[in-house]
């Protein structure tokens, strides 16, 4: 297996070759990856032309999986296009259309495109995603990650510790809001109660290198203790600090990608594509975190 990064980010993101995801991995291969990830926070692989059972499998080498279900999208079962292993982020119904315009699940889609990092929204939050890209579109469609220990490095010692002991609360619902999206005319009371906010730290700490980033996501909607305008405020600010073109870099998706990012040290979001008309099929696996945050 070979590890390269690129000399713009010598400690984010690495190209890792010479491995094949259709296959069983060895121990060593494992824990090599593993802890790459820790280290470089984004992990490409190209060429891996796997299916859904390979992802699955190739996932499990790092953790359990987070079910894909009613507190992460709005699809009902009977429309779901993948399995519950799979977080489907493609803009495709079950039959492999596009959505159209004006349908609540491409609208709820469109959260992706604002900066987030997977399942903040949840008690547990996602340890790492697996996106792997079995159908791209001809033009836009981009993945762009934006590396949260150098963004919290970077900070000012002021704001550092301003930041320190903060919590946020965090839910689909915020970030969703923010398009536009009408939650209570889209869904009903006992699907809105599958989206109440969760609180996490805005600083946290990669047990395994002692790296602390920011536990950044669009997703988040009011800070313990501030009222909600200032909230938006100053979390806005700080999103776009972080995402600044020094902290971040754009993947350009080749067919049979597959990226794995950490999400406890990255914030990342999907670009436009011409999605009325083209297909892009992209499929989410993800790690589950070990543990609370608070
Ligand atoms: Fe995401």
């Amino acid at each position: 297996m070979k590890i390269e990064t690129r000399k713009e980010f010598p400690d984010f993101v690495a190209f890792v070759s010479e491995v094949d995801l259709k296959k069983d991995l060895q121990e060593n291969q494992i824990k090599e990856i593993d802890d790459a990830i820790n280290k470089f926070s984004v992990l490409v692989f190209r060429d891996q032309d796997i299916n859904d059972d390979e992802q699955v499998r190739f996932t499990k080498y790092f953790g359990e999986i987070e079910a894909s279900g009613n507190k992460s999208n709005i699809t009902k079962a009977k429309d779901r296009r993948l399995s519950t292993d799979l977080a489907d982020v493609s803009n495709l119904d079950k039959n492999n259309k596009p959505f159209t315009k004006d349908d609540p699940r491409r609208i709820f889609n469109l959260g992706n495109r604002l900066w987030h990092t997977d399942s903040s929204f949840k008690e547990i939050p996602a340890k790492y995603s697996l996106l792997s890209a079995r159908n791209i579109s001809k033009e836009g469609g981009n993945t762009e990650f934006a590396d949260m220990r150098s963004a919290y490095d970077n900070l000012d010692a002021k704001t550092k510790q301003k930041v320190e002991d903060m919590v946020c609360e965090h839910s689909l619902i915020y970030s969703r809001q923010r398009l536009g999206f009408d939650m209570t005319r889209e869904l009903s009371s006992e699907e809105i109660k599958n989206f109440t906010p969760v609180e996490q730290p805005l600083v946290r700490t990669n047990k395994l290198t002692n790296r602390k980033t920011i536990f950044l996501s669009s997703h988040i909607g009011k800070i313990r203790d501030w009222i909600r305008p200032d909230s938006m405020c100053f979390i806005d600010d700080l999103i776009e600090y972080a995402t600044q073109s020094k902290f971040k870099y754009v993947h350009q998706w080749s067919q049979y990608d597959l990226i794995i990012w950490d999400n406890r040290q990255t914030m990342h979001r999907a670009r436009a594509f011409d999605d009325l008309k083209e297909n892009r099929d992209m499929r989410r696996t993800t790690v589950l975190g070990e543990e609370k945050l608070l």
